[in-house]
């Protein structure tokens, strides 16, 4: 039988990897412009950061993770996601004490056990920012900045900004307390699993998809947390409010956004495009000002977000997206000593940044112009006996079906002004 790829993932080939490409290009220009520098973790982890750091009872951990036990009895999770392996990172390379304050990003595959649709995979691309060692909202308005800046400059459109405060550890509680009475009280149409949850980790309720309880979270009555931000939790949310009022960042608050992973603390975010139907989150993130501690550091506080590199691919498909540079060369040798030739313009092309394709003398001139329009390549050289007798090569244009012969000075003259035309 043909093995096909795993359920949940995909290869990426073809016309599409320029889009990938373009949009790493400008993830990572603007990482550079920010000053975020790289970071990679490795693809694994011990299953523990995960449990501990994104949290129990979230749904990640409790049905989405590639977790195995290695041949050395290990549990090893395939990472889920990016911000749990950074912290790991910068507590176990000690950088709380040497530099504390560091801004990083990354690209990079994360595995989930969910069940497959039009973006949403097994295996999938996300970029991230974490920012560590800054308690300042301004922090968390740079963080969105970044994310809103790149997602402008790769034209995507019709974005929407959700925010929301989750309070910090002395105001969560609290709310944690009423949303837990709350839901005590409408328990009879509770699915099980929330009644389960409810015990356990009422937060977690609110990422219940489930019709009959989504009615519950939507009356009038449904606890509200942010009437029960402290006072620093409200100047932090307020004053993030302002900045990204001044930055000309539209927003709107959800005061029931809460995210699915058990590590935040105050500010988090959600950004949606409308087109993407059910996965509309192209990115999400917040601050997460306990998670060092959590796993076993100082308190180090941080703020960071990441994004959904299949989603974004799939809009840049659609908005018509690239505008490829196919400007390629193809050099079609008539016979050996043709062969020669051209692989040595291949040298003088490539010193001139012309990109070029040489095929081999074994095929006709017929094969190399059919390959050739097949490939959407304009420009053929040839190098054949009459070519050499004039010390030349032969330019052909399929567009236009002209061909001429060319000193190799005119040859390279011609193609670097259409290169540039282009
Ligand atoms: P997250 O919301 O779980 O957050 O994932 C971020 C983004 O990854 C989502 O908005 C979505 O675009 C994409 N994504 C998630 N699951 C899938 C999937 N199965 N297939 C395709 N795309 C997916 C985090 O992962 C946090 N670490 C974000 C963060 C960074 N918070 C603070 N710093």
């Amino acid at each position: 039988m043909e093995i096909k790829a795993p359920r949940g993932t995909r290869d990426i080939l073809g016309e599409e990897v320029v889009l990938w490409q373009h949009l790493e290009e400008v993830v990572r220009r603007n990482a550079h412009l920010f000053g975020y520098e790289e970071i990679r973790t490795p693809v694994f982890e011990h299953t523990e950061l995960f449990t501990r750091g994104v949290g129990e009872e979230t749904d990640i951990v409790q049905k989405e993770m590639y977790t195995f036990t290695d041949k050395g009895g290990r549990s090893i999770t395939l990472r889920p996601e990016g911000t749990a392996p950074v912290v790991r990172a910068y507590l176990e390379h000690g950088f709380f004490v040497r530099d504390p304050r560091v801004r990083w990003y990354y690209l990079g595959p994360m595995f989930r056990y969910e069940r497959p649709q039009a973006g949403r995979m097994r295996q999938f691309h996300q970029f991230g920012f974490e920012a560590l060692g800054f308690q300042d909202p301004a922090c968390d308005a740079e963080i969105i900045l970044l994310a809103w800046t790149i997602y402008r400059e790769l034209g995507l459109s019709d974005l929407s900004l959700e925010l929301n405060s989750i309070g910090c550890s002395l105001c969560k509680p609290h709310y944690v307390q009423r949303l837990r009475e709350y839901l005590e009280s409408r328990k009879d149409v509770l699915c099980e699993n929330c009644k389960r949850r409810l015990v356990e980790n009422p937060l977690r309720v609110l990422d219940c998809k489930n019709e009959t309880c989504q009615m519950v979270f939507r009356e009038a009555s449904f606890p509200n947390i942010q009437d029960f931000l402290c006072a620093e939790c409200r100047r932090h949310e307020e004053r993030l409010f302002s900045l990204l009022k001044r930055l000309g960042i539209p927003f709107v608050v959800n005061p029931r956004l809460v995210r699915g992973l058990d590590y935040y603390t105050r500010t988090v975010f959600e950004v949606k495009v409308r087109a993407l139907g059910a996965q509309d989150a192209i990115g999400g993130g917040g601050r997460y000002d306990g998670l060092a501690r959590v796993l076993g550091g100082p308190e180090v506080p941080g703020v960071g977000f990441a994004a959904g590199m299949e989603r974004i691919v799939l809009l840049l498909e659609r908005s018509g997206f690239p505008r490829k540079d196919t400007f390629r060369v193809y050099l079609a040798p008539q016979d050996e000593e043709g062969e020669k030739d051209l692989l040595a313009l291949s040298q003088v092309l490539h010193e001139a940044g012309i990109p070029f394709c040489l095929d081999f003398a074994s095929k006709s001139l017929r094969y190399h112009l059919k390959r050739a329009q097949k490939m959407g390549v304009r420009f053929v050289v040839i190098a054949g006996e009459e070519e050499r007798k004039n010390e030349g090569f032969s330019l052909k244009d399929l567009v236009s079906g002209e061909q001429m012969l060319l000193s190799r000075e005119e040859l390279l003259g011609r193609l670097r002004k259409e290169r540039k035309a282009c």
